[in-house]
């Protein structure tokens, strides 16, 4: 978790840098061409092994699933989520590309991270475990079989068990309670900084899974809870009821009306995508298709200016941008292609603003010994190494890979539900999960009453004085 600077002042640090960087002696010509279907394909699969160099999950000794981190262990720029959203952003790779070459590696991390209980809520990272964090490695299951990425095999847990697990342990009552008048906390365990914190993000990945799981096994239940999830967030405020703007969240100890107005654009992006399910689960009602269309119309207005993607909070100030954030714009980009798929009236939208965005995109990879590295600022048009935002790019790279192979979502078959699809679910998953594994010694109410008291006194003080973010670790 982190805190945006109490100062916001705008700081032309791009334009600046933008103008020294024309001084400097070699200029790269572009890269990647995106113009036929051909080019898309070549520079897909480049930007997919160049992204794939950052991962070091299946080299000898190293952990499958991650990419290097966690931070807060010294280990490398990324926590645990980002290495679900890898594997989702590979298993749509395939999907769009048809190209094999990494699902091997792919099936390998998504199954290594599940943890004892099948939920992934593996207990090497319950410090960082956020029900967004599990939702991220749950919605790439469901991804896996929407698409219908191989199967593991049979002795292993299965893609559409795995996103019900993760539904499942959410859905249960230990983790809603009567505090805001419902929604998830972000943090998992009662121990970790953030546990009150009710945000977006959290409940939006719980309300695209259920959305999914509706759509995907036709049953209700499924349906309710995604239904009751977005009338949570509307009814407390996180999305603004008259421009649509979808807030990041507020504290237990208010209510959740002290609101962090900061506006991600992956929460607005999947709002858009779990409703654009609902939509099609319905049948196109009106309800879910106003939802769609406004909640679209937001995203276009705010987060896509002069047609390039833009991450509101944090971009324009130099260093503002968290490894967390700076992998936003791959997912709203895949999120919002897989819109034009299940809610088709949104295609002439939705196209031509994903087409801009990634022209961009590519136009910036003319970095590194390759000159074709990729950074963060699409709108600038020159390569701005991501060591401006102190990580080492694989957010970067991950989000050019994305738009770019995003491009070819026309091209691909209809998503699987379980008439069609080829993954095996299981009802009673994740009934056997406990909660997130605790330390090794058991926690007494003392002990936990303590470290929330800390928490509560901690963030308690900062109210007022600096925004907390809700990042997905
Ligand atoms: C890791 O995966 C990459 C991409 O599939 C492959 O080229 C490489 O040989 C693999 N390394 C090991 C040690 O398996
Ligand atoms: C948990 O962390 C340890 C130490 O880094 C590592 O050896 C082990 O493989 C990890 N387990 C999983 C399931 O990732
Ligand atoms: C699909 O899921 C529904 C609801 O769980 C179930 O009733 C039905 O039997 C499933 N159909 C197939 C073909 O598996
Ligand atoms: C629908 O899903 C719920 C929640 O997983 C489950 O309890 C119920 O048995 C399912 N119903 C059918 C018909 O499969
Ligand atoms: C808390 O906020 C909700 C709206 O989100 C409202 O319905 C409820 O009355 C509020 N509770 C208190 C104790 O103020
Ligand atoms: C959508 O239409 C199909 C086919 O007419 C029907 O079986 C299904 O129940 C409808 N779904 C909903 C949620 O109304
Ligand atoms: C639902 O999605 C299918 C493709 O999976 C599409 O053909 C259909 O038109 C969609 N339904 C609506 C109401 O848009």
């Amino acid at each position: 978790m982190a805190a945006l600077s109490p100062s916001r002042r705008p700081v032309r640090w791009l334009t600046s840098l933008l103008a020294t960087s024309c001084l400097l002696p070699t200029t790269w010509a572009q890269y990647y061409k995106i113009g036929t279907k051909q080019e898309i394909l070549e520079s897909a699969r480049t930007l997919a092994y160049d992204m794939m160099l950052h991962y070091k999950g299946n080299k000898t000794g190293e952990i499958p699933g991650i990419l290097p981190g966690p931070p807060t262990e010294h280990k490398g720029d990324y926590y645990w989520w980002e290495g679900g959203a890898m594997m989702g952003t590979y298993i749509d790779y395939w999907f769009l590309t048809g190209d094999t070459s990494y699902n091997h590696v792919i099936m390998e991390g998504m199954l290594h991270q599940v943890g004892p209980n099948e939920d992934y809520m593996p207990p090497n990272h319950t410090a960082s475990l956020g029900n967004d964090d599990q939702g991220f490695w749950g919605m790439s299951a469901m991804l896996a079989a929407e698409n219908k990425f191989p199967n593991p095999e049979p002795d292993q847990p299965q893609w559409l068990a795995l996103a019900q697990a993760v539904f499942h342990t959410q859905a249960a009552p230990d983790r809603h309670d009567k505090t805001c008048n419902g929604g998830l906390r972000w943090q998992v365990p009662p121990t970790n900084a953030g546990y009150n914190y009710k945000n977006t993000i959290a409940n939006a990945c719980f309300f695209d899974l259920g959305a999914r799981l509706a759509r995907y096994t036709f049953n209700q239940t499924y349906a309710d809870w995604a239904e009751k999830t977005f009338d949570w967030l509307w009814n407390v405020g996180y999305i603004d009821h008259s421009d649509w703007r979808v807030y990041d969240g507020g504290h237990v100890e208010k209510n959740c009306t002290d609101i962090n107005k900061a506006q991600f654009s992956y929460n607005a992006a999947l709002l858009l995508h779990g409703s654009a399910f609902m939509y099609n689960y319905t049948n196109g009602s009106e309800v879910w298709k106003d939802r769609v269309d406004n909640l679209l119309t937001g995203i276009l207005r705010d987060f896509f200016p002069e047609g390039v993607a833009y991450e509101v909070p944090c971009e324009g100030r130099q260093g503002a941008c968290t490894a967390d954030m700076l992998s936003f714009k791959g997912y709203v980009h895949r999120w919002m292609s897989t819109v034009t798929k299940i809610a088709p009236h949104t295609t002439e939208k939705i196209l031509p603003v994903l087409r801009t965005s990634t022209e961009a995109a590519v136009r910036q990879c003319t970095g590194g010994p390759t000159g074709r590295r990729c950074g963060f600022y699409w709108s600038g048009g020159v390569f701005v190494d991501p060591a401006v935002d102190k990580t080492s790019g694989a957010g970067e790279a991950m989000n050019v890979l994305a738009a770019v192979s995003s491009l070819l979502i026309q091209d691909t078959p209809p998503l699987a539900t379980n008439l069609t699809g080829i993954s095996k679910g299981d009802p009673n998953a994740g009934s056997r999960s406990q909660g997130p594994s605790e330390p090794l010694s058991p926690i007494t109410t003392g002990d936990r009453a303590g470290a929330a008291f800390l928490t509560i006194l901690i963030l308690g003080s900062a109210v007022g004085t600096w925004s907390w973010m809700s990042l997905g670790d």
